[in-house]
């Protein structure tokens, strides 16, 4: 995440909203190959999960073609995670008001933010409580699907493990899965529910009234210079 520069005022025109840096490029390129390989493990997943969505092998020629790219997609998406994790985990740290945004989540499905007396719903650093949670919960889902995922992948590993072991691992590796689908569903709901935040992943930058309403402490920080959300060597806000 950049954080380049808020244009100064003495520049804004009438009609120009202020906006602020959000995602590297880099950032953009790594989450987008992580999303993406996400997508198609869930549809060659589900194409060998159940017979009745067998149809699915078609997208990726056929059934045996399908079963020997899954695994390698799910490399793909745990070294694209990787990447993701080693730039954000500092950021999805958990904190004491992170706990205190929870207990109020009402209001914030509500729309309800700007009335929290003690400020916990509006002085949002980076992330709120939410997005954390999204981030933690994948993390630790990538875990267990490509380590149960290498128990099950025949091809190289076969003689590693017992029929007992690799049983197991597909119940495993099913269930995962399945929650990895509903934390996906969850984050792209509240990507477009947010209006205003796709465009962080695909402009990599939000305007100035995103970041009041929704990350106020992170834009304050910005400001100030005094952000610690910063990656090395990126220009304080002006
Ligand atoms: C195609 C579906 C997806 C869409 C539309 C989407 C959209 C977005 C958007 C708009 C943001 C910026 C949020 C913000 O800065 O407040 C974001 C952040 C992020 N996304 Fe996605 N995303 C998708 C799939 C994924 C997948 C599959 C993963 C991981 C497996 C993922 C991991 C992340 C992470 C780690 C962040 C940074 C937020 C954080 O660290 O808490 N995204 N995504």
């Amino acid at each position: 995440m950049s954080t380049r520069d808020v244009a100064p005022t003495d520049q804004v025109h009438p009609g120009d909203p202020v906006t602020v840096d959000r995602y590297t490029r880099g950032a953009r390129i790594n989450h987008w190959i992580t999303a993406i390989s996400l997508v198609l493990l869930a549809v060659s997943g589900l194409a060998l999960f159940h017979p009745s969505l067998y149809f699915l092998t078609d997208l990726f020629g056929g059934g045996q073609m399908t079963r020997t790219i899954h695994p390698w997609i799910g490399v793909v998406l745990f070294f694209g995670f990787l990447g993701l994790f080693i730039r954000f985990w500092r950021l999805n740290l958990w904190e004491r008001s992170d706990s205190r945004w929870m207990g109020k989540l009402r209001d914030v499905l509500a729309d309800r933010e700007e009335e929290d007396r003690d400020q916990v719903l509006t002085e949002v650093g980076k992330y709120n409580a939410g997005q954390k949670m999204v981030f933690w919960s994948m993390s630790l889902l990538i875990i267990v699907l490509i380590s149960s995922g290498v128990v099950i992948w025949d091809q190289y590993f076969s003689q590693y493990t017992t029929v007992e072991q690799k049983r197991i691992a597909v119940l495993v590796h099913s269930i995962a899965a399945i929650v990895a689908i509903c934390v996906w569903i969850v984050h792209v709901y509240a990507a477009i529910w947010v209006r205003g935040t796709i465009r962080a992943m695909t402009r990599g930058t939000v305007t100035g009234g995103w970041a009041w309403k929704h990350h106020r402490k992170w834009l304050r920080e910005l400001v100030t210079g005094k952000d610690r959300d910063q990656e090395p060597g990126a220009k304080p806000a002006r």
